[in-house]
């Protein structure tokens, strides 16, 4: 058996926000932000929780999963930016859902998050455990940004996607890759609240989200063909066979390098970052459900899913529709 997505489903807040507006509040420009990263515009909560935001994307997927939230064994949510430290958002979506058989857990690999939820999916249904799960990858990352930043805050946005996945003997994920980098963490960062037990004396102030723009921009670029070659390998196809790259949507730079470098049609990888920027773990399974809604993906077709982000970490699974 192996996981197979039979639905997916995606909201983002109702406030888009234009490069032109940020200009108007920050040392920026359209033209820096556009020529630099690709992004037009971004969606930022205002109203909305990342709750409501991920229970809106569930719903969606269960609908086209054609399953009721009760049937599910299962919820698994990669964020880095929950409501709350706790409960966890996997645990607020459960009770959201009244999906109360469900065994609900986050997990926070950054923007490789959905990656790395969806192979822990796969590897509890080949296990032989669950059977029905949703995972999900959403993020108020606006919450995190220094608005005085303008090297990061102009780059995120915020938004969740969700996936159901169902044993399948047949489709599913044939291949995948993860790693982890530990001792690379500090270029991309954000520390969080401080200790203040009545032991320490500790007066930092709470941090934003940094990064070292071109060292993650060098990672990236080496590491995602890395990644996609290696599990297009271990699903036993090559990467001229795959219909689509569904990939982390950070920067359009990234994407080219990637198609020059494995020789892939930009039309294989489809593109949201214009109007979503980086949602770090939504990135994927909102462009995921952007595609699937448009038609573009047939049953039987095969896609790449593959993202990069904090810790740092990587990873790409290959799946058949
Ligand atoms: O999910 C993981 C996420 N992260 C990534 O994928 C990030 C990967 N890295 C990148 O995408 C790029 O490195 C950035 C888009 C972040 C930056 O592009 P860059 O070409 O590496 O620019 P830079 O950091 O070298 O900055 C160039 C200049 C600097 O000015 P000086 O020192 O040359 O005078 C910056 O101060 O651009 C300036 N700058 C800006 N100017 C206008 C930085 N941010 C802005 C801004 N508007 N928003």
């Amino acid at each position: 058996m192996r996981a197979r997505i039979c639905g997916t489903g995606s909201a983002l807040p109702r406030r888009e926000v234009t490069n032109d507006e940020l200009s108007k509040i920050m040392d920026t420009s359209d033209e820096w932000i556009r020529s630099r990263t690709g992004i037009c515009s971004r969606h930022l909560a205002v109203e909305e929780s990342l709750t409501a935001l991920a229970a809106r994307a569930a719903r969606q997927a269960l609908s086209e999963a054609g399953m009721e939230a009760a049937e599910l064994d299962m919820i698994l949510a990669a964020t880095l930016s929950a409501d709350k430290l706790l409960p966890s958002l996997a645990c607020e979506l459960q009770r959201e859902l009244s999906a109360e058989r469900a065994v609900a857990f986050d997990i926070n690999a950054a923007c490789s998050g959905f990656i790395f939820a969806l192979q822990t999916a796969d590897a509890y249904i080949k296990s032989g455990q669950y059977g029905k799960i949703l995972v999900v990858g959403g993020e108020i990352l606006s919450k995190l940004m220094d608005w005085n930043d303008r090297s990061t805050c102009v780059l995120f946005g915020d938004g969740a996607g969700a996936a159901v996945v169902r044993a399948d003997s047949e489709f599913g994920i044939l291949g995948s890759v993860q790693g982890s980098d530990g001792a690379r963490g500090e270029v991309l960062m954000c520390e969080d609240r401080k200790n203040n037990n009545p032991y320490v004396s500790n007066t930092k102030d709470l941090s934003y989200v940094s990064m070292d723009g071109q060292e993650v921009y060098k990672f990236a670029v080496r590491t995602v063909p890395e990644a996609i070659l290696k599990a297009t390998e271990r699903a036993g196809i090559s990467v001229d066979e795959v219909d689509l790259f569904i990939l982390h949507q950070a920067n359009i730079r990234i994407l080219q390098s990637v198609s020059k470098r494995l020789k892939i049609p930009m039309e294989k990888i489809p593109m949201n970052l214009q109007t979503c920027g980086n949602i770090s773990a939504g990135s994927i399974p909102i462009l995921l459900d952007f595609v699937n809604r448009r038609g573009m993906i047939q049953r039987g077709n095969k896609i790449v899913l593959a993202g990069f982000g904090a810790g740092l970490t990587w990873g790409a699974s290959a799946l058949t529709w």
